[in-house]
């Protein structure tokens, strides 16, 4: 991988890479696309990051598609397909503590702990392997962006990080690969989320941010099989929760869920 990528620098050219851990869908796709738009090679990595995983069950359960993403990733177009195994990206356990500051402190990192710090630990060494020009990650991971981007600033790396659009189904589910493991008629509920982040942006002309958050809460939450487990609308940059529509923010509000759907855990999110 460092060789390809070297020479393919030596002659000028530019290389894209687009991080995953498999099961491959068509959000993953769309990022391939844009990478293939931007950049000469695109290098697409697939490894399942043990440590970002702070549930054993999560870890365990985590769909391993490897063939089926192999063809996907070959019809999409990819020059490499990097699929490191896991003695091969931590030869030694990684003890790295990555001082992510206040984007890692809420939201998913404070109900995943030690999450954000194994995402900076993989993504920083598939940086080091891979050495790519620009890497592209899907919006649906708000947080995760942001994060990475702070891992970036706190390495050094010279690397552009480039945010996607969310992808969704016809019926408005943000694609995931946790997606398969709902059951069909937990499926045909968890588009709710959407649906109340969607109205809830029309809702919030009108009302004060709380009520807003209490609107797209109470609304997931009237179904059944859904929980969620937080809604925090917050600054674009900085991730802390705002608590009025005037307070300062660097652009516009994005309001973030995670919500259950049965045992599966969702994410999604909406800018106002
Ligand atoms: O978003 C993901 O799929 C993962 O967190 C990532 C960025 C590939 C790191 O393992």
């Amino acid at each position: 991988m460092r060789s390809a990528v070297a020479e393919a620098k030596a002659e000028g050219k530019s290389v894209g890479l687009v991080p995953t851990m498999g099961a491959l869908h068509a959000g993953h796709i769309s990022l391939v696309d844009r990478a293939r738009g931007d950049n000469d090679v695109v290098v697409v990595s697939v490894f399942v990051n043990p440590t970002q995983f702070n549930n054993a069950e999560d870890l365990a359960t985590y769909p391993r598609t490897e063939e089926a993403d192999c063809n996907k990733l070959s019809q999409a177009g990819v020059d490499y397909v990097f699929i490191p195994t896991v003695e091969e990206v931590y030869p030694e356990p990684d003890t790295r503590q990555f001082d992510l500051g206040e984007v890692a402190a809420v939201m998913e990192g404070a109900m995943r702990p030690g999450h954000f710090n194994g995402v900076a630990q993989i993504v920083s060494k598939l940086f080091a392997m891979v050495n790519p020009t620009r890497a592209y990650f899907g919006e649906k991971d708000f947080q995760q962006i942001a994060v990475i981007r702070k891992m970036v600033a706190l390495e050094g790396f010279d690397i552009e990080i480039v945010d996607c659009p969310i992808c969704r189904e016809a019926d408005g589910l943000a694609m995931s690969s946790r997606n398969t493991r709902l059951t069909p008629e937990q499926r045909e509920i968890a588009p709710v989320i959407h649906k109340a982040l969607s109205a809830s942006v029309d809702w919030a002309k009108t009302h004060t941010l709380e009520e807003t958050k209490r609107f797209v809460i109470d609304e997931i939450n009237s179904f059944p099989h859904m929980e969620v487990e937080y809604y925090e609308i917050v600054d674009p940059l900085t991730m802390q929760p705002l608590t009025s529509w005037d307070a300062p923010c660097n652009g516009r509000p994005v309001g973030c869920v995670t919500a259950y759907c049965g045992k599966v855990r969702l994410i999604d999110n909406i800018k106002y």
